[in-house]
C-alpha cells in the first residue's frame, strides 16, 4: 500500500509540480504515519497465554474470561461470588466439549478457567492471585482490571462513604492488583509482550449528572494508566484503555449505597458479547484506546466542540 501512495504521489508530482509534490508528501507521511500508529506490532498471540480478568462472575468480565479461554488462553477469574465463577466454568467446559475436536480426540485450541473467589478491595486476596499466578505459571501475559461498581444519586446528598467504596472497587483495587502483578508481568516482558487491561467508561472521558463519584473514578483510573503507558513502554508492558458505553450487564443491579427508586437514563446498550469480542480484539491488536460504541465517541466529539451546549442538555 505504501508503495502504491508512492507511485501515485511520483505521478502527480510529475503532473502539477512543485504544488502536488509540497501536498502529497504531507498526505503521504501521514497516511504511513497513521498505519504505525493503527498496526505498530504483529498480533499478539492468545493461544497458550496466562490471563488474570476480574469481575468474571458476570457482564463483560465473565464474556472476556469465556471468550479468551476459547481461544486458547488459560485465564484465572476471579471475583466475590465462587457459585457464578463455578458457573462459568461449566459454561466453558460445554462449549470446549462442543467443539471439533482432532484425530488424537483432543481439544487443541481451547485453553482453560480457573476460578478463585475474593474481594479485589481487600490486599490479602489481591496477593492471593498474584501468588497464584506465580506459583502456577511463573509469570502473565495479560492483565484485565474489568471489575467495578457504580452509584446513581447527586453528591450534595450522599454519604462520605459513597465515593471512598466506589474509589476503594473502581480506582485503587485495580491499581493495587497491578502494583501486585507488574512483577508477573515483567518476568513475561523479556519473551513476550505482557498487556494490562483496563476495562474504562465512555465517563472516564465525559461526565455526566448523578454519577460524580462514578465518573471521578473512571477519569482516575485513565489518567493513572496514561502515565502507566508511557514508563512501561521501555519494558515491553502494553497498557489499553478499553471505554464501553452502556452495556446489557448487572451493573445497574448491583450499585454502590443508591437510594431506592433513583434510575439512570442510559441511551442505547451494547451485549457483553460484542464488548467482549472488541476487548479481545484490542489485546490482539495492541489498540491503545478504544471508545467502543458511535454514540460514545459522538458524546466525546460534542463534548470537545459544544462543550457548553452539552453541558446545558446534560443539566436539564
Ligand atoms: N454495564 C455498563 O453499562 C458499563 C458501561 C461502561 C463501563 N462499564 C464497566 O465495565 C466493567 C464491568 O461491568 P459490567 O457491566 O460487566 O457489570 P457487572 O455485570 O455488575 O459486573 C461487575 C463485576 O465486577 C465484580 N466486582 C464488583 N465488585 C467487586 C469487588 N469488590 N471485588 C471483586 N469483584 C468485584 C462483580 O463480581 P462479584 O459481585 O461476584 O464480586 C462482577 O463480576 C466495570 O468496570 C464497569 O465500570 C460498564
Amino acid at each position: 500500500m505504501r508503495r502504491w501512495s508512492l507511485i501515485v504521489y511520483q505521478k502527480l508530482a510529475a503532473l502539477g509540480g512543485n504544488f502536488f509534490r509540497i501536498e502529497w508528501i504531507f498526505f503521504v507521511a501521514l497516511y504511513n504515519f497513521r498505519q504505525l500508529e493503527l498496526n505498530p506490532l504483529p498480533r499478539r498471540r492468545l493461544k497458550e497465554s496466562q490471563a488474570l480478568v476480574t469481575g468474571a462472575s458476570s457482564g463483560i468480565g465473565r464474556e472476556i474470561a469465556l471468550q479468551l479461554a476459547t481461544a486458547g488462553a488459560h485465564v484465572l477469574a476471579v471475583a466475590r461470588r465462587q457459585n457464578r465463577l463455578d458457573d462459568l466454568v461449566t459454561e466453558f467446559h460445554s462449549l470446549r466439549d462442543s467443539q471439533p475436536k482432532s484425530k488424537t480426540g483432543a481439544n487443541d485450541k481451547a485453553g482453560s478457567i480457573t476460578p478463585i473467589s475474593g474481594d479485589l478491595t481487600i490486599e490479602s486476596d489481591r496477593q492471593r492471585w498474584a501468588d497464584w499466578c506465580q506459583t502456577n505459571w511463573g509469570g502473565l501475559d495479560i492483565l484485565v482490571n474489568n471489575a467495578g461498581s457504580g452509584a446513581i444519586g447527586r453528591f450534595d446528598t450522599s454519604s462520605p462513604e459513597r465515593v471512598r467504596k466506589l474509589m476503594e472497587v473502581d480506582f485503587f483495587g485495580p491499581v493495587e492488583l497491578t502494583r501486585a502483578c507488574l512483577p508477573l508481568l515483567k518476568q513475561r516482558s523479556k519473551t513476550n509482550r505482557p498487556a494490562i487491561v483496563m476495562v474504562g467508561s465512555v465517563l472516564a472521558h465525559r461526565a455526566v449528572p448523578l454519577k460524580s463519584e462514578y465518573c471521578a473514578a473512571k477519569f482516575a483510573l485513565r489518567g493513572w494508566a496514561e502515565s502507566l503507558r508511557c514508563e512501561l513502554a521501555g519494558e515491553r508492558i502494553e497498557v489499553l484503555q478499553i471505554d464501553p458505553t452502556t452495556t446489557r450487564s448487572e451493573f445497574l443491579d448491583s450499585l454502590i449505597d443508591t437510594p431506592a427508586g433513583t434510575k439512570s437514563e442510559s441511551i442505547g446498550s451494547m451485549s457483553p458479547q460484542r464488548v467482549a469480542t472488541l476487548t479481545i480484539q484490542a489485546i490482539e491488536r495492541s489498540k491503545r484506546r478504544m471508545v467502543l460504541s458511535v454514540g460514545g465517541r459522538l458524546l466525546l466529539s460534542a463534548s470537545r466542540w459544544f462543550p457548553g451546549i452539552v453541558d446545558r442538555i446534560l443539566s436539564r
